[in-house]
C-alpha cells in the first residue's frame, strides 16, 4: 500500500495557486535567490518600516547568529486583524464551537476580534504588563486563548501558553522559568463531557512560584477560590477597559513568544521565536499547504497549548483573513461522530488533525464517519507524527471519499511552521511521506555516527542546512542549549533529531525520532522528564524510560523503575508510581506499561543500555543483541521473563 501514487486531481493541477511546475520553478528560486525569493513573499505582512537585510545568519560557532528582515517594523497582532477590518470587518473570524454540542457557540467576526484583542490589551497594560514582559496563558479551547495571545503580540508582550492539561508542577516550572509574573486562566476547561480544574492547578502550581496578578476567565461558572489582591475576573477587567489599543510597533526579531517543548535532557526547553520571519513563514505556509483563500471555512483541531495551535490556528490563518472553526472538544464526545458532525455543521473545507485521532476513530468502524454529509470537506491535512498507511487510507478513501488530497505536514515547535509537505495541486501523494520540501528549506540526511552528508536515495539524520524565516532563535534563558542541542552534533547543520529516508523521487519519509525524544498521541515527551518525575517519588531508586509501539497513540510510554531495597513491588506500588507521574507532568505523561525492575541493563562503566530497553519495550525478544558488555547480563533475563503483558 506504501508504494501507490496518488496524482494531483485534476481540478486541483487546474486551480491551485502553487501547480507542479509553479513548484519546482518557485522551489529552486527560493535557493538560488533567496533574498530575491524572501523579499517578493514578504510582501504578505505589512510592514511600518521595511527592513534592510532579509537575511543574516551563521550556523557555526564563531559566528552563530539567526535573522530574518533585519531593521524591519511591524506588528503582527495589526497583520492579523486591524488590516483586515475594511475588507473582511463583518467576516467570522473564529466560529467557536463548543465541547457540548446542546451548548450555543459563538461567532466572533474580525471586527469583534479585534474590539476584544484591544480591550485585553489594555486590561495587560492596566494590569502592568509592558513590552518585553512574559505572560503566562493556561487556558482551554476558547476564543479567549487566542484573544490572550493576539492582545500580548499587540503590546509587544510575549506570551507562553501552558497546554491546559498540564499539572500545577509543570505550570510552576514553566512560569519560573521564563519569570513570568501574571497568569491568564479560566476557572474550569471542559473536554468530552469533563471539567479540567484550572483555577485550582493555577493555585497549586502558585504554591511554588509566586506572581503579581492572576486573570480568571469564567468558563464554566463554578465555584472557585479567589485570593482577593492577586486574581481578577476577565469580565470585570474588560469592563472598565477601553476598546482602543495601538499596536507597538516592534522590530522584526523582537521575541512573539515562548513555547516549552521537550528535549532528550533535562527540563523542558523554552523555544522562542520571533515577529517577522514567524509572520512570514506562518502566513505563506497556511496560504500554500492548504491553498488557503479567504471565505474558505478551515478547521485545525490542534489545540492552542501546542506548536501547531500557534502557527495554524491563531498566526498564519488570521494573518491570512481566515474563516476557521476553533473546537474546545475531543473526537469522541458525545459520540465518534463530532467531529464530521461539526465538518456539516459549519461547512468546513479544509480539515487539519493529528493521525493519533484518526486512528482513535478508525477502531470504531466506518460508519460514524459515513452516516455523516462531509461534501464540504476538499482537503485534508495530517501533523504531529507520522501517519501510517493505513490510517492515511481510512482518511483517504472513508473521511474524503477519495476527493480530498491529504497534505501530510512534518514540522515542529522550533520549525514554526510546516517544512516537509505536500501542496494540493503541485504534489502527488505517497501514503506515509510528508513529500518535498517547502519553499527555501533545504532538507539533507546525514550518517547518523560519521555526520557526512549522503546523496540519493537512502536513510539517515535529517538535517536542515540553511536558516528558514520561521527558525526558533533561541532557548529561553540558555542561548548556549540552543547551540548545543541542535548545531553541535552535525557541525554547520541544524540537526531535527528525526530520522528520514528519502525515496528516488526525492520524496522524504520520516521514520521518527533517533534521540530521547518520544511522540505519544503527536504530542512530544522527553524520556528524561519522565525519568526525573519517577525518581522524585521516594521510594524509587532509578528510573528508565523508554518509547513503546502503540496502535492508537503511535508510541506508548514505557517505565523500567528499580525500587529501594527493602520496598515491596506490589500493584498499588504500580497504580501509585503511574499516578504519580500524572501530577507531577500531566495525564499525556502517563506510563503505558510500569515494570519493576530489580536492576537496569548497564554496560561496565554504568552507562543504561536503552536499546536493550527498547527492544524488550517493543516485545522484539529475538534482536536484544549483543548483551555481553553488560556488567550484569542477567537482568536482562530477568526483564524478558518479567515483561507485564
Ligand atoms: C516532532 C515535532 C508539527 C507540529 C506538532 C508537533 C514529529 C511532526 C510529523 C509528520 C512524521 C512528524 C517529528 C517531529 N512529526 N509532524 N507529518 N510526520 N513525524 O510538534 O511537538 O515539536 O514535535 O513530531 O518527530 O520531530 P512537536
Amino acid at each position: 500500500m506504501s508504494e501507490q501514487v496518488f496524482p494531483v486531481p485534476d481540478h486541483w493541477a487546474e486551480t491551485a495557486k502553487i501547480t507542479e511546475a509553479e513548484y519546482h520553478e518557485r522551489y529552486a528560486r527560493s535557493l538560488a535567490d533567496p533574498e530575491g525569493f524572501w523579499s517578493a513573499e514578504s510582501q504578505r505582512i505589512d510592514w511600518i518600516e521595511p527592513y534592510e537585510t532579509v537575511k543574516d545568519v551563521s550556523y557555526h560557532e564563531a559566528d552563530f547568529r539567526i535573522g530574518w528582515f533585519l531593521g524591519g517594523k511591524l506588528n503582527i497582532c495589526a497583520n492579523a486583524l486591524d488590516r483586515h477590518l475594511e475588507t473582511l470587518g463583518d467576516t467570522p473570524a473564529i466560529i467557536w464551537e463548543p465541547d457540548d454540542p446542546d451548548t450555543p457557540g459563538r461567532t466572533l467576526t474580525y471586527r469583534e476580534l479585534h474590539e476584544q484583542v484591544c480591550t485585553f490589551a489594555n486590561v495587560l497594560k492596566a494590569n502592568g504588563v509592558e513590552k518585553g514582559d512574559r505572560v503566562t496563558i493556561y487556558l482551554p479551547m476558547i476564543p479567549e486563548a487566542a484573544i490572550a495571545m493576539l492582545a500580548c503580540a499587540r503590546i509587544g508582550a510575549v506570551h507562553s501558553v501552558v497546554f491546559a492539561g498540564f499539572s500545577p508542577e509543570a505550570l510552576a516550572g514553566r512560569i519560573e522559568d521564563c519569570q513570568s509574573n501574571i497568569v491568564i486562566t479560566a476557572d474550569e476547561g471542559l473536554r468530552g463531557g469533563k471539567t479540567v480544574p484550572l483555577k485550582a492547578n493555577v493555585d497549586a502550581a502558585l504554591e511554588k512560584v509566586e506572581v503579581g496578578r492572576v486573570i480568571v476567565y469564567r468558563h464554566t461558572g463554578s465555584d472557585v477560590d479567589f485570593h482577593a489582591v492577586r486574581d481578577v475576573w476577565w469580565h470585570d477587567a474588560m469592563e472598565v477597559a477601553a476598546p482602543l489599543c495601538d499596536p507597538v510597533t516592534m522590530d522584526a526579531e523582537d521575541p512573539l513568544f515562548i513555547l516549552y517543548t521537550s528535549g532528550s535532557t533535562g527540563k523542558p526547553k523554552g523555544v522562542l521565536h520571533t515577529t517577522g520571519g514567524y509572520a512570514v513563514w506562518t502566513s505563506m505556509t497556511h496560504e500554500y499547504v492548504f491553498d488557503y483563500r479567504p471565505g474558505q471555512v478551515y478547521w485545525c483541531a490542534a489545540d492552542v497549548g501546542w506548536v501547531t495551535g500557534h502557527s495554524y490556528v491563531v498566526y498564519g490563518p488570521l494573518i491570512n483573513g481566515a474563516t476557521q472553526v476553533m473546537f474546545e472538544g475531543v473526537p469522541n464526545y458525545p459520540d465518534h461522530s463530532r467531529f464530521w458532525q461539526v465538518v456539516d455543521k459549519h461547512k468546513v473545507e479544509i480539515f487539519y488533525a493529528a493521525p493519533t485521532a484518526l486512528r482513535a476513530l478508525m477502531r470504531e468502524g466506518d460508519d460514524w464517519v459515513t452516516r455523516t454529509d462531509r461534501s464540504s470537506l476538499r482537503l485534508l491535512g495530517s501533523v504531529g507524527e507520522p501517519i501510517n498507511p493505513e490510517a492515511w487510507d481510512w482518511y483517504h478513501r472513508v473521511v474524503g471519499e477519495r476527493r480530498c488530497p491529504i497534505v501530510d505536514t512534518w514540522w515542529q515547535t522550533e520549525t514554526g511552521a510546516a517544512m516537509i509537505t505536500p501542496m494540493p495541486g503541485a504534489t502527488a501523494l505517497k501514503p506515509g511521506s510528508a513529500s518535498r520540501p517547502m519553499f527555501g528549506v533545504q532538507p539533507a540526511l546525514v550518517d547518523p555516527e560519521k555526520g557526512t552528508l549522503l546523496d540519493g536515495a537512502t536513510s539517515g539524520a535529517l538535517v536542515i542546512t540553511d536558516s528558514w524565516p520561521g527558525q526558533m532563535r533561541t532557548v529561553y534563558g540558555d542561548h548556549d542549549r540552543f547551540f548545543q542541542t541542535y548545531f553541535s552534533q552535525y557541525p554547520g547543520y541544524y540537526f531535527t533529531g528525526d530520522g528520514a529516508r528519502r525515496d528516488e523521487d526525492g520524496y522524504y519519509w520520516i521514520t521518527g525520532r533517533i534521540d530521547d525524544v518520544i511522540n505519544v498521541s503527536g504530542h512530544r515527551m522527553g524520556t528524561a522528564e519522565v525519568e526525573s518525575a519517577l525518581v522524585e517519588h521516594p521510594l524509587v531508586s532509578e528510573a528508565a524510560v523508554v518509547g513503546m509501539p502503540h496502535e492508537v497513540k503511535g508510541q506508548g510510554i514505557y517505565a523500567y523503575v528499580t525500587t529501594n531495597a527493602g520496598t515491596e513491588d506490589s500493584e498499588d506500588l504500580r497504580k501509585e508510581l503511574v499516578q504519580w507521574v500524572r501530577k507531577e507532568i500531566g495525564p499525556i505523561a502517563t506510563p503505558d506499561i510500569l515494570q519493576f525492575a530489580p536492576g537496569l541493563p548497564k554496560t561496565r562503566s554504568g552507562k543504561i543500555m536503552r536499546r536493550i530497553l527498547r527492544k524488550i519495550a517493543e516485545n522484539d525478544m529475538s534482536n536484544l543483541g549483543d548483551t555481553s558488555t553488560l556488567a550484569d547480563p542477567a537482568v536482562v533475563d530477568d526483564l524478558v521473563a518479567n515483561r507485564p503483558q
